[in-house]
């Protein structure tokens, strides 16, 4: 049975301030969504909220994975349940290299129940499929010995979160603006492997972006538009192409209340 990610009535603030005010969204495993909405809507709060970010309070609401509740859950132990965020700003990780970040990673996925210090996966079965992912993402071989996004250029970073939705075969990953910063061959590069990978794995995958490029490989099922923390229309592919086109103006004249909201929070961000 494809797994289900259900979210309900999701309230969310960062530190005094409330974000998301009540977001409902349903993802089948296989499905591809759209995320899209003004800068400071609250995308990157619900992908990180999803994630477990202890800086993102869960104020109410729920979020299921098949019926287990996600919120119970330690970040690590929402990776191994099958969630996977890639960042919009990826974080560096001085002293902790690529490879082997990727292998206590995997290790911890694959192994459910692994404890910390307990044996890795093998070292020779891992640096394969590393090798393979690596070149199939035209990643140079000598990123593997690099610090974790130490010195990478946006683009490599970018690329870099790609090798681990490859590397780690999530069953839904949420992609917060994967293609930002990417010059134009890159962003069809990453596109086409967005759409390789979610078809061949089977996840369901919710991509956030402000271009069109990532959809058009990646065409979605269902598009939702997030205005002042929730999410106030959801519709097929032609919603994400009319929004491309005409811009969000329709969508605050439609939802005045939520408008007000976007309003705040775009004062509140300095947008
Ligand atoms: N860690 C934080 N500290 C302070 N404010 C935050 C934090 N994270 C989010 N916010 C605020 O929450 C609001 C929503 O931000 P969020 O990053 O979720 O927007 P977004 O929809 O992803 O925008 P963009 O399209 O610009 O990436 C903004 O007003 C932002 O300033
Ligand atoms: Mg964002």
């Amino acid at each position: 049975m494809p797994s289900k990610l259900t979210i309900k009535d999701l309230h969310v603030s960062v530190g005094e301030t409330p974000i998301l005010r009540g977001v409902d969204l349903e993802m089948n495993q296989g499905e591809v969504h759209a995320l899209m909405g003004p800068n400071g809507s609250g995308k990157s709060t619900l992908a990180y909220a999803i994630a477990g970010h202890p800086k993102y309070t869960v104020d109410g609401g729920s979020i299921l994975l098949d019926g287990e509740d996600v919120l119970e859950m330690e970040p690590s132990d929402r990776a191994r349940a099958g969630l996977f965020l890639a960042f919009q700003y990826p974080v560096t990780i001085p002293g902790v290299k690529v490879h082997d970040f990727l292998r206590h990673a995997i290790s911890n996925v694959r192994n459910p129940d692994r404890k910390e210090g307990e044996e890795l996966i093998s070292m020779r079965e891992f640096r394969k499929e590393l090798r393979d992912r690596m070149s199939e993402q035209r990643i140079e071989p000598e990123f593997a010995r690099r610090y974790l996004n130490d010195g990478f250029s946006g683009g490599e970073k970018k690329r870099m979160e790609i090798l681990q939705l490859a590397m780690l075969k999530p069953k839904f990953a949420f992609l917060d603006e994967t293609d930002s910063g990417l010059d134009t061959d890159a962003v069809n590069f990453v596109s086409e492997s967005v759409r390789r990978l979610s078809t061949e794995n089977e996840m369901g995958v919710l991509i956030i972006t402000h271009h069109d490029r990532l959809l058009q490989y990646n065409v979605p099922s269902i598009t939702h538009v997030m205005l002042g923390g929730r999410i106030v229309e959801t519709g097929g592919a032609e919603l994400a192409q009319e929004l491309h086109t005409a811009g969000y103006e329709k969508i605050r004249e439609r939802h005045p209340e939520a408008a007000v909201e976007q309003a705040e929070q775009e004062q509140v961000a300095g947008v």
